[in-house]
Parts: C-alpha cells; structure tokens; sequence
C-alpha cells in the first residue's frame, strides 16, 4: 500500500517507512551513491540508494534510467545541512531506499525529456504528440492540478453556498446561436438531417428556467467551428450559469463574489470589491476596447471637434465623413519612439496599418510645451489648435502625441493595438496586477457591413434597456462582460422572457416570423407558458485558468487541446472514415483534393 505522494514528504514525517510509487525524473551517480528524483503527481523527493546503508537496493537502483515506473519502500530522513533545498517542497529530507521494484521500463528513446531545464524550449507539436508525458512535466501538471482546484472552487461557492444546481444539457442539438459556425453531426436514422453540436447551452439553460429550476450551473462543454487563437479552441469548456429573479446588479454581485471565492481558495489573494465598472462606450472612447487592460494608462483622447476645421485634409475630412481623429498621448514618448519607426514602414506605423489604419501622425511636445509638428500637419494646424490639444490631452514636454484618423471603428481597433504594443514596449504592464473589470451597456446590435444587416452583439436572447425599448435598434442591451488583464473571462446578460420582445429582436436582425419560428419556435411557445425574468453568465474556463497560472495560450491548461489547425496531434483527429459509414450516413465528401499543379 502506497503510504505517501511523492510531493507530500516533510521533516515532520522523520523516521518514517515510505511506500512510494512514481517515475524516475532524474538519476544521478555521486561517488558511489545514487541519487534518484521520484516524481508523482504532487512533486519529486531525492531517493538515496547508498552500498554502506542500503546494499540491496543498489544494484536496482544504478539500472533505473528516466521515466521507469518503481515502487519504492524506504526509511525519511532528514537531509544533511549542505543538501539542504528550500526550493523544492520536500527539500528537508530524502529516503534512504530499502527496496526498489521496477514496474515498467521505458522501452524507446524518450522524444524529450520530462526533467531537464531544457523543457521549457521543447517544441509545441512534440510536446502536443506526447502528451501524456508533457503531462507529467512540473509544469503542465501544475495547470492541470490548478484547473482542478478552480472547478472544485466554483462548484463548492455555487452549490453549497448558493444553491445552484448542476444539470447537464444535449451535447446533440440544434444550432445555438453564439455566431460560430456550427460543428454538425449527421443522423443516420434520420437521413438528411444533422445536428449540431452546441455552441453554449444558452437556450437549454433558459428553458431549465422556464421549468422553475431557479439556478443552474454546468461546467459545459462547447464547440465552435472559428478560426483559432492562442485564447480559442474549437471545443472549450464555460461554467455556465443562468438564474431566475435576479437583476443586472443582483447578478454582478454574485459573480463577483464567485470571483474572489475562486481568488481566495485557489491565490490565497483577497481581491477589493466591488469591481469597477465602465460602460461600454466609456470603454470604446477611452480605450478603443471593450475588453480594456486597464492595468495601465495611456487612455485615448478624441480631438475630432478640436481638428475638424484644420487644413489638414486628412483629419477634417474624417470628421465631415463621420469619423473620427483620436489622440494616443505617451508621456515621455520623446526619448522611447524615434521618428522612423513612426513613418511608413516603421513598427509603429505597420502595427497601425495592421489594424485596418491608412497611417499616423504625430505630435512631439518639447519643453516650454512648443509643439514639433511634423510632415504635413505641420503648416494644417493653427497655433490655437495645437494648445487645445496639449489641453484637451493633457500634454507635458516629453509627450508623444500619435494621431488616427478615419472612421470611428477603424481607428479605435487601430489605436488601441498601438496602446497595448506600446504599453508592452515601455514595461507599463505590471504582470503580476490583476485587474478585473465589468463593461456593461453594450449596444443590442451591430451592423454586419458583409450581410448588410444588424446582428446582435451578445445574442438575441439579450433583453434591451427597458427606456430603450422603443427604438430598439439603438438599444443598449442589459448585459455584461467580465475582462480580466485585458481578456474577456466571461460575458452574459438578462434575458427576453416575453414573447412579443423576442420577435421584436428576431425582425431587427431580419430573421422573419417564419424564420424565426422554424429556428426558435420552442423557445417562443415556451415563453407562453409562464417564463419567469431571468438571466445569466458564461465565462471561459480555459481563459481564466489560463491568466491564473499566467500561461499564454489556453493549451496550455487543457489536457489534450487541438493545435491552431483545429487538429489532435495525438490521435490525429480529424481523419478520414470508412466509406461504409459514409454510405450508412447518406454522406457524400464534396471536396475535390487540388491537383499537385494548381499548386
Ligand atoms: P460567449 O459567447 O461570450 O457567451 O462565451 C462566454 C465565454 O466563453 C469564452 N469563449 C471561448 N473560450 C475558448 N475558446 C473559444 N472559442 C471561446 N469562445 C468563447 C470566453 C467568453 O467570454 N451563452 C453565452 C453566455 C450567456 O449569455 O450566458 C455565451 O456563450 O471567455
């Protein structure tokens, strides 16, 4: 019987038998002795097999080689003064081993090595291919075991405390409409139709409300066919909730303390509340952003009004077209961003132009606040209008004042791409602030210049501003999205629970009666037949567990993610099928693989 983890052995536990079953992580010989990290999920402890003290485990123990599997039996002892490691959990003692039985060898060349300093550099499609012995890494089993602990958190806080209850919903569905693409799932004894599987369980979660459930929670998992970045995967988990009776600032309230339960129990960090809040087109004025890092400044300023009449054809016919020129002010910019990098081509300029921006322009403020215009600004602008704009933006000498213009979307993607490359560039991001925030207010909908229509924002189960309500297409809707260091963690929203709001919203975004009722159809009988308000959140597991154990990219905290490719490395899924179960499905491939001299 195992009597102790590997990563669990103190000074206290001093004299000691342990039994102990893990991988060999590391063998090193020392005049005569062996030393051996074992390793198990919790951690390593030093093993010693010494010829004076532990004859007959030696033999053993000089074979052992990297990743063998052994039980170990073994007295604790403390370590000598000078073997001392502080860094290391079990660092005060070590086993000196009586027996060692080998229970598997390793029978190939290990493709990386788990232990050495030089995991950190080994390849993500390696590490990816093998992942069960990634897994085993320090790392990647600290994620795995934090992941664990967050889960554990939100489902002690959310069903003992609040009695929220865990239902699980259809994996195969209808579409659900987050606005992905679906991932469909052909029906073989319904030939012709498929499923698909769910982008959240949004509307499933709304009908437990209209069953009277109250509140109900699921660590859900959820699909999305998009294209992918370090902060998506095709398939990712939420915790989702949705509740009945509460309002926008009811709702708030109770994440926010779900939030610092989470901080508490997993940080031991005791988070300040409440959390601020911005309203969403606070956070688009004044960052460019509605998921704003606000761990630092750099806020934009809009000098529109300030430049509309200048000479300068570029900022004045922004604004008589309806958009916008907005300011990013960097104080000492002077001395960090040269003029080059600001021109055509510089790092700068390209970030910008990335964005969508046709360029920048820019200001330097020297001392006594004379303003060094540059290019064609230069002889546009009144002196009157450059002191406005040192006041307007708060200028001091030293600021550099980079200018966007264009319409109003376009510049604000653009500078605040340029806000945070800068914000990194100059060390303005404390990596270890946590910052989180609310944006609330958002519009109901956004014109979709490709479909040329209005699309709902969050989703059109969002229930609008209820002053609104009459001009529904400017509506701001009742929801709320949770950013943490810049990264949405979570979003949600009070619902539409009646009937004629809903198809009110559904003919905003064209969808016509009939449409609608063939999508929806259930949800619009079901809120006949005494839907309660109601309302609710998701946040992105893998985002949050992500920023908590400052990792860059949410693989990093799955156990067997998908590569950017939307592909499994490991088993190599997505593959081919047997013509049999296509033939049985009524499914036939349409893609034609390109000749070799289409290139
Ligand atoms: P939303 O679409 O905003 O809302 O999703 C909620 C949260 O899920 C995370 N997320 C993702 N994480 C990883 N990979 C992805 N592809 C991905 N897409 C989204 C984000 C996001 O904030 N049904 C609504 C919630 C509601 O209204 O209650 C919904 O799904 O962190």
């Amino acid at each position: 019987m195992r009597t102790h983890y590997c990563g669990e052995l103190r000074g206290a536990d001093l004299g000691k038998t342990a039994v102990l079953y893990g991988w060999v992580d590391r063998r090193r010989d020392h005049g005569g002795v062996i030393f051996i990290d074992l390793r198990d999920r919790t951690g390593t402890v030093q093993i010693v097999s010494d010829p004076q003290r532990t004859p007959d485990s030696y033999d053993n123990a000089g074979s052992l080689r990297s990743e063998y599997v052994v039980k170990i039996v073994g007295q604790v002892s403390l370590r000598p003064e000078e073997s001392l490691n502080p860094k290391l959990p079990t660092g005060e003692v070590e086993i000196y081993v009586d027996s060692i039985e080998l229970l598997n060898g390793v029978n190939k060349q290990l493709p990386f090595q788990v232990c050495t300093s030089e995991y950190e550099s080994v390849r993500e499609d390696l590490r990816l291919k093998y992942r069960y012995l990634d897994l085993r890494s320090d790392r990647m089993a600290k994620n795995l075991q934090l992941r664990h602990q967050v889960v554990k958190a939100m489902r002690r806080f959310l069903e003992d405390q609040e009695n929220f209850m865990e239902i699980e919903t259809p994996i195969l569905t209808r579409s659900t409409p987050e606005g992905a693409r679906d991932y469909l799932v052909p029906s073989r004894v319904n030939l012709g139709q498929w499923y698909a599987l769910p982008q959240s369980p949004q509307l499933f979660k709304q009908l437990l409300m209209v069953s009277g459930c109250d509140r109900y929670y699921q660590i859900a998992r959820c699909f999305r066919d998009e294209d992918l970045r370090a902060d998506r995967q095709p398939e990712f988990t939420q915790l989702d909730m949705e509740m009945s009776f509460m309002s926008v600032d009811e709702i708030i309230e109770l994440n926010e303390a779900l939030i610092c339960h989470i901080f508490k129990v997993v940080k031991g960090i005791d988070l300040p509340r409440p959390f601020p809040r911005l309203t969403y087109s606070d956070a688009m004025a004044k960052y460019g952003s509605d998921r704003p890092d606000t761990r630092f400044g750099l806020e934009l300023v809009d000098v529109s009004e300030i430049v509309k009449d200048s000479g300068f054809k570029v900022f004045s016919g922004a604004v008589s077209s309806g958009g916008v020129v907005k300011v990013l002010p960097i104080p000492n910019g002077n001395d960090a961003v040269s003029n080059v990098r600001i021109r055509p081509k510089g790092n700068i300029s390209n970030e910008a132009v990335a964005a969508g921006a046709k360029g920048i322009a820019y200001i330097r403020v020297r001392e006594n606040n004379e303003v060094d215009t540059i290019g064609a600004i230069k002889d546009n602008l009144s002196e009157a209008q450059k002191q406005e704009l040192l006041e307007k933006t708060g200028a001091k000498p030293g600021h550099l004042l980079l200018f966007c213009a264009g319409d109003t979307d376009t510049v604000n993607k653009a500078l605040d791409r340029l806000r945070l490359y800068i914000g990194k560039e100059l060390g303005l991001i404390d990596s270890e602030k946590i910052n989180l925030l609310w944006v609330t207010e958002f519009p109901m909908f956004e014109w979709n210049a490709d479909e040329k229509r209005l699309e709902a924002l969050h989703h059109p189960f969002t229930a609008p501003y209820p002053e609104d309500i009459n001009d529904l297409k400017t509506a701001r809707a009742q929801a709320y999205d949770i950013v943490f260091n810049g990264i949405e963690i979570g979003g949600g929203s009070l619902r539409i629970y009646q009937k004629e709001i809903q198809e009110k919203v559904f003919a905003t975004i064209g969808l016509s009666p009939e449409e609608a009722n063939g999508k929806f159809g259930f949800l619009l009988e079901a809120f006949e037949y005494g839907t309660p308000p109601h309302g609710g959140i998701a946040y992105g597991l893998d985002r949050l567990v992500m920023l908590l154990a400052q990792e860059e990219s949410i693989r990093d905290v799955i156990a067997f993610p998908k590569t950017q490719q939307a592909s499994c490395l490991l088993t190599e899924a997505p593959a081919t099928v047997d013509d049999k179960q296509l033939r049985e499905l009524q499914v036939k491939s349409t893609y034609k693989p390109k000749r070799k001299d289409e290139g």
